[in-house]
């Protein structure tokens, strides 16, 4: 496995690898969610790359972005054990040369706007930059993200439609502990007590995934009575949604693709997840 970390020299490395390459973009910390996406490229490309970078362009708070886990060592060794070809380690004036505040941006209007978009201002635009920068800088024919950042899956979609990339965007399904939290690097900052508290983010989830199965079509009063439960259990929620799952739209009673978005705070955690539903 080599490990670059100019342009330059990932270029030179690319060049040396096929033209059937997956992407999988990362920020490093880990852990089997991460795993799994790499597995998936493999499967589906002859060689993968793996990029490494947190991206300061989309933390909305400095002291998230200070307190992000960073565990390269541990992650190089990972990667290794997978089999990965080549991994991107940029720092972040390789990526972000000169200002950031005069650095050209890519927006995704409209489905950015809402949820996670709404809480974290600015977060989606700082996304949507870093996966367009990394995709013209590594060139794959596709690019894996996990589908436990829904709404990111579908403004990276968008993205590279609208601006006609030629890459696949392929979803991998969330991977979760035995008691149903999704795995993610901010689950390390959980205290045992909140541990055990986390994982009703997805009993809510679940249950109005099996009112919904049962012919509940009340929307808002399923929404309205997830937030309660996430609250009773020590959750101090977010938002609650139930949308299309093409786009993030309002259902109509008769929809049949559905995605269920939570997201709710536990101490130092913002948590999230989704479930998707086909009726
Ligand atoms: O999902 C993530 O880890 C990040 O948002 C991504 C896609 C690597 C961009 O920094």
């Amino acid at each position: 496995m080599k490990r670059v970390e100019s342009i330059a020299q990932l270029r030179q490395a690319v060049s040396c690898l096929s033209s059937n390459l997956a992407l999988v973009p990362t920020m490093g910390n880990l852990h089997e969610g991460h795993l799994a996406l790499v597995r998936r490229a493999r499967e589906l490309a002859g060689h993968v790359v793996v990029s490494i970078f947190v991206n300061p362009l989309q933390f909305d708070r400095k002291q998230d972005l200070q307190a992000y886990p960073r565990t390269l060592d541990r992650d190089l060794e990972l990667l290794r054990e997978e089999g990965v070809d080549l991994v991107f380690t940029p720092p972040e004036t390789a990526v972000y040369p000169g200002s950031m505040a005069v650095h050209t941006r890519v927006e995704v209007p409209g489905v950015s706007d809402v949820f996670c978009g709404q809480s974290r201002p600015g977060h989606f635009v700082g996304v949507s930059t870093i996966v367009c920068k990394l995709l013209n800088m590594v060139q794959p024919r596709i690019a894996v993200f996990g589908k436990k950042d829904f709404q990111q899956l579908l403004i990276i979609k968008r993205m590279v439609e609208d601006l006609a990339m030629p890459v696949d965007i392929v979803g991998v399904d969330t991977v979760r502990e035995p008691d149903g939290l999704a795995m993610s690097s901010r689950n390390n900052y959980l205290d045992t007590q909140q541990r055990q508290i986390a994982p009703a983010l997805y009993h809510a989830l679940k249950n109005t995934v099996d009112a919904l199965k049962q012919g509940a079509r009340d929307f808002p009063a399923l929404e309205h009575a997830a937030l309660e439960q996430m609250a009773s259990a020590g959750l101090q929620p977010d938002y609650f949604h139930i949308c299309r799952a093409d786009d993030l739209g309002k259902p109509e009673q008769n929809e049949r693709k559905l995605v269920i978005l939570g997201a709710a705070f536990l101490g130092m955690a913002r948590l999230i997840d989704n479930l998707e539903v086909h009726l």
